[in-house]
């Protein structure tokens, strides 16, 4: 296990940066992909392990994946039925899969790692059962045996705010007899209904009609956008070390993926959206930011289930603003790669940063000094790059454990930050 050495950062950030195409989207392309038998190009495919399980998954379905430059082509025809598929800490993986499997032919067992292991599958397995889905959890959890059947369209008003439920039940309806009907308590992202070309009612249903939808390898093939909650951890560190400068080329903008972006600009963030462009209904810009102080700020429940992974690095945010930011309705952050809530808490907290944690809410008090500590990240990705953001505005080492844990979502996480931070960062092997 690596560790990552942070110290505070001597210089000015400045830069531009480039981070891997959106996680959410290159899953959902090379999913989708399972329903053409012609190529699927896609440009700037997250370079991360749970896409990559993705595509491992999709080689053991009988697909063949190559690649050619920045592309990923993926070919041919899904045709074996029986097997493991492992996930490994890839949630989006194991709940998209459980939808795109339900309905397919044959018998398959869903497996993962540790920590995805210990994550709730029944929010998926129940709504997809209620469609005929023939699916055996152990204990609500991984791992998950499927046998295909034929499925039948429902009508499902979900409780919980969760794109990978609405897209596993959305992967399913693509496979039923008859309509699907869907509504969510707060609009969580959207890319599958953007990729399905699905729109939403006045009341929030989306209808999904398999003798309507069409699914081809032109509307599949694509330059992925930059993820924006990559980006976060850029746009959070150029907040953070005075009189910083960075861009990040070509981000997504979905409006579903950017409250984190607006709560920076409602907090006061000199930030500025360039060079519009669009590919198959979704948009990007680049995004410049500049160093400049941050008011408080507010997180409610449509923005905590719109920014939920990006929570950790507006904590570390919170400890330098000004004023008690407050966040509220953090309970699905317990169920993410670690318990995230209590994990952003405790380590805030040997840092010297006033924080209080009760049930699903937390309170950061802004203006703290912060100084370097261990910090304790159950090999969760999110947790290592908003701490070592902390890191660049401590006193003394902050010691990021679990270090490699980046690669799940961003593998060259350690060298870009070394290279628009020099001397601040030291990966120990
Ligand atoms: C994702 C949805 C979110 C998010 C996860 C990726 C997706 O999870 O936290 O990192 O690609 O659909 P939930 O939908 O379970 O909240």
């Amino acid at each position: 296990m690596s560790r990552a050495v942070i110290t505070r950062a001597r210089n000015p950030l400045q830069g531009k940066i480039v981070v891997p195409g959106d996680k959410s989207i290159s899953h959902r392309r090379a999913l989708l992909a399972l329903w053409v038998d012609s190529d699927v190009r896609l440009a700037h495919f997250n370079s991360g392990a749970d896409c990559a399980c993705t595509l491992d998954c999709l080689e053991r379905l009988g697909k063949t994946v190559r690649r050619q430059g920045d592309e990923i082509i993926i070919s041919g025809a899904a045709e074996c039925s029986r097997g493991s598929l492992n996930c490994g800490n890839s949630g989006t993986t194991a709940r998209l899969l459980m939808g795109v499997l339900a309905g397919h032919e044959g018998r398959w067992t869903l497996t993962g790692d540790d920590s995805l292991s210990r994550r709730p599958m029944e929010r998926v397995a129940e709504p997809l059962r209620r469609m005929g889905a023939r699916i055996e959890l152990t204990d609500g959890r991984l791992p998950a045996r499927i046998t295909g059947t034929r499925l039948r369209g429902i009508e499902y008003h979900a409780l919980l705010p969760s794109a990978q439920v609405k897209s596993a039940v959305l992967l399913a309806a693509l496979q039923a007899d008859g309509v699907t009907r869907f509504r969510e308590p707060v609009l969580t992202r959207d890319h599958t209904e953007r990729l399905l070309g699905l729109a939403r009612d006045a009341d929030g249903w989306l209808a999904l009609d398999p003798r309507v939808v069409r699914v081809n390898a032109d509307s599949l093939s694509a330059r992925i956008p930059g993820d924006p909650s990559s980006a976060a951890f850029y746009l959070a560190a150029a907040l953070l070390v005075s009189d910083s400068a960075v861009s990040v080329d070509a981000v997504l903008t979905n409006p579903t993926r950017t409250a984190y972006v607006e709560v920076l600009r409602d907090a006061g963030a000199p930030l500025t959206m360039e060079n519009q462009s669009e590919c198959h209904r979704e948009h990007s810009s680049d995004i410049s930011i500049r160093y400049g102080s941050l008011r408080a700020f507010t997180i409610d429940h449509q923005r905590a289930a719109q920014c939920l992974d990006e929570i950790p690095a507006l904590a570390v945010l919170a400890t330098q603003a000004s004023g008690t930011s407050e966040f509220c309705d953090l309970g699905e952050l317990r169920v993410k790669e670690s318990d995230r809530l209590e994990l952003t808490a405790r380590n805030l907290r040997r840092m010297g940063a006033r924080v209080e944690q009760e049930g699903d809410r937390m309170t950061v008090k802004g203006n703290t000094a912060l100084r370097g500590a261990e910090i304790e990240t159950a090999v969760d990705h999110r947790l290592a790059m908003a701490f070592a953001m902390a890191g660049l505005v401590s006193e003394g080492r902050t010691v990021i454990t679990q270090a490699e844990s980046v690669a799940v979502s961003y593998p060259e996480f350690w060298s870009e930050l070394s290279r628009i931070a020099p001397g601040s960062v030291t990966v120990e092997p």
